[in-house]
């Protein structure tokens, strides 16, 4: 759950390598660090993060540099566990993202064979290996080593005198930036859109040797061919536009996403794979496993159509029979545990289809098809536009079982998206803020609406937020309803109306203020309400949208509030490479 920069070419590399730090700050941010080699290696390294200003010091010389942005695995945020890490000697240098998981064995031999470790980092096992390793080729020297280690890793290397960067990949991304007489190299596209937007995907096995002027890339000992990509974000998507949180640009460009999403289509191959299926089961986890949830609820309803909706983490703890069409659901295409569920449909004959925002992604790699969604770069740690997207490719799906039905109330949801962007919740934010504890409440498809409410709330505001199915909070958590305890209720017409009301009037009677989500005009829950926030009166997959929407708001304008660091919530990393 780090980043990785690489820079080699004509350019001074360090402002390369800061800039391409900051945009990958939102992999981790708790130390930073990079590495140059001109005629000697040179490190600068420090805690916290890159955007602190401490990065304006660094003046490394030398046009070709390593950099890493660090979310702590393997010890605590310090300069020493900051990467580079270098070798004994001081020649070698570099940065890794994953996890290598026999570090103790190697560090216990490598102390035995007399290397000192610096660091409690196992990145630092990887480069006494390659120094142990070392006869003169650097590229051997990894080739050697990369056989010793178990887990992931996407690493970098360089090394004094030489000009020349090692890249090498398993499990954890690495993608090039292909310029002209100069090569990019990082964990995602973030840093690469500044400069170029021919890419490419390095495969799990390859090692890339690359010099200002050539690039080779090697897989099980073969130079092998990886084709020249063209990336369809631009640079411009990463800015924040005048806003000010990453996550209310992303927030405002939720109608964009959902449009883009919709107007993409999908391939004739996927339709067909879709069509065939007789049973869904997708995987996917945080808010990405929120929008399955909702799909499940939603195409049993309208489809006819079994789904089980499951949690990357959990997956391999059911042994259920799994025989039909896998989708992987994720934003960025890198989470583990989404990853190695769908490895494990893979291998079991499985049909899989990805749904991701991130052409090239590790997940893209895996699946058989996928199903790309059209939110462009997110930069705030809280997913918002890519849960629209990701709602947008689902409920595409529903429509096409549907044959068109939806046609129509989709192409039009953006509009109502829009609408609600600008709803005051002043009211509703002063009582959340106030809070310790909130609850939010939703039944049918509304329940995982308001479990991700929930989830936003306590990532970036801290207050802590718990979604339930509306029924079942008189099964235990009423006990823990006060005055102080707000209860956010999602009360929309049709067959869950009803007993919502109840339910909200149940938890009134328990002296707990509730905020209702219902629709505009609905007077009765007006009245019942402590505060009532209004969304448009539309179709039901529209008002899952709404509601979602609101309820981002809230959590943004709550964490605002208590002055919290939005686009990068504490402990928090976007994209999750550990299981
Ligand atoms: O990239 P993914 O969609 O696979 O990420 C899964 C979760 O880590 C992610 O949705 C997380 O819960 C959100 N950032 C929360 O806002």
């Amino acid at each position: 759950m780090c980043g990785i920069v690489g820079y080699i070419g004509r350019r001074d590399a360090t402002p390369v390598l800061i800039q391409g730090l900051k945009r990958l700050e939102y992999r981790g941010y708790d130390s930073f660090g990079i590495a140059t080699v001109g005629s000697e290696l040179e490190v600068y390294k420090r805690t916290g993060s890159i955007s602190d200003g401490e990065a304006e010091a660094a003046h490394l010389r030398g046009s070709t540099g390593i950099g890493h942005t660090r979310w702590a695995g393997y010890g605590e945020p310090t300069v020493v566990n900051a990467h580079p890490q270098i070798d004994c000697e001081g020649k070698i240098a570099i940065v890794h993202n994953g996890t290598i998981e026999n570090y103790s064995d190697l560090r216990r031999h490598l102390e035995e064979q007399g290397h000192t470790f610096r660091s409690e980092t196992d990145t630092e096992a990887i480069v006494h290996l390659i120094e142990e390793r070392y006869d003169g080729d650097l590229l051997s020297a990894v080739n050697a080593t990369l056989p010793l280690l178990q887990g992931s890793y996407a690493f970098l290397a360089i090394m004094e005198d030489a000009e020349r960067i090692i890249a090498a990949r398993n499990k954890s991304p690495i993608v090039l930036g292909v310029g002209d007489a100069e090569f990019f190299a990082a964990s995602d596209l973030m840093p690469l859109l500044d400069y170029t937007e021919r890419v490419i995907y390095l495969e799990d096995g390859d090692v890339a040797d690359i010099t200002p002027g050539r690039l080779d890339i090697y897989h099980g000992g073969q130079r092998v061919e990886r084709p020249i990509e063209l990336v369809d974000w631009c640079v411009e998507d990463t800015r924040k536009g005048g806003f000010d949180h990453y996550m209310l640009k992303e927030i405002f460009e939720q109608p964009q996403s959902f449009y883009e999403t919709i107007r993409a289509g999908i391939d004739e191959d996927v339709r067909q794979m879709l069509m065939d299926a007789d049973e869904i089961t997708l995987v996917a986890c945080g808010t990405s496993y929120h929008t399955t949830l909702i799909f499940k609820y939603l195409a049993e309803t309208f489809c006819n159509v079994p789904v089980r909706a499951e949690m990357g983490s959990e997956f391999k703890y059911f042994t259920a029979p799994l025989n039909n069409l896998v989708i992987a659901v994720s934003q960025s295409g890198e989470t583990t545990d989404t990853i190695a569920a769908l490895n494990m449909a893979k291998a079991r004959n499985c049909p899989t289809l990805a749904i991701t925002n991130v052409q090239g992604s590790t997940l893209t790699r895996v699946a058989d098809k996928t199903l790309l969604m059209r939110a462009g770069p997110e930069v705030s740690v809280a997913a918002t536009k890519s849960y629209t997207a990701q709602l947008a490719a689902l409920m595409q799906i529903i429509n096409l079982r549907c044959e068109g039905a939806f046609d129509d109330v989709l192409s039009h949801a953006h509009l109502a998206i829009g609408d609600v962007l600008l709803h005051n919740l002043e009211d509703a934010v002063a009582l959340c803020s106030r809070a310790d504890h909130a609850f939010f409440m939703g039944r049918g498809p509304f329940y995982p609406v308001a479990m991700e409410g929930a989830l936003k709330m306590k990532e970036i505001s801290y207050v802590h937020a718990e979604g339930y199915a509306a029924g079942e909070l008189k099964h235990g958590p009423f006990a823990l309803l006060t005055p102080e305890t707000p209860v956010v209720a999602i009360c929309t017409p049709g067959p869950i109306y009803n007993v919502m009301v109840s339910n909200v009037k149940e938890v009134k009677a328990r002296k707990a203020p509730v905020i209702a989500l219902g629709v505009d005009g609905d007077k009765e829950l007006a009245e019942i309400a402590d505060i009532f926030i209004p969304i448009p009166d539309t179709h039901l997959l529209v008002q899952v949208l709404t509601a979602s929407l609101v309820l981002q708001l809230l959590a943004y304008h709550t964490a605002c509030a208590l002055g919290r660091d939005i686009d990068r919530p504490r402990n928090l990393a976007k994209s999750v490479t550990v299981e």
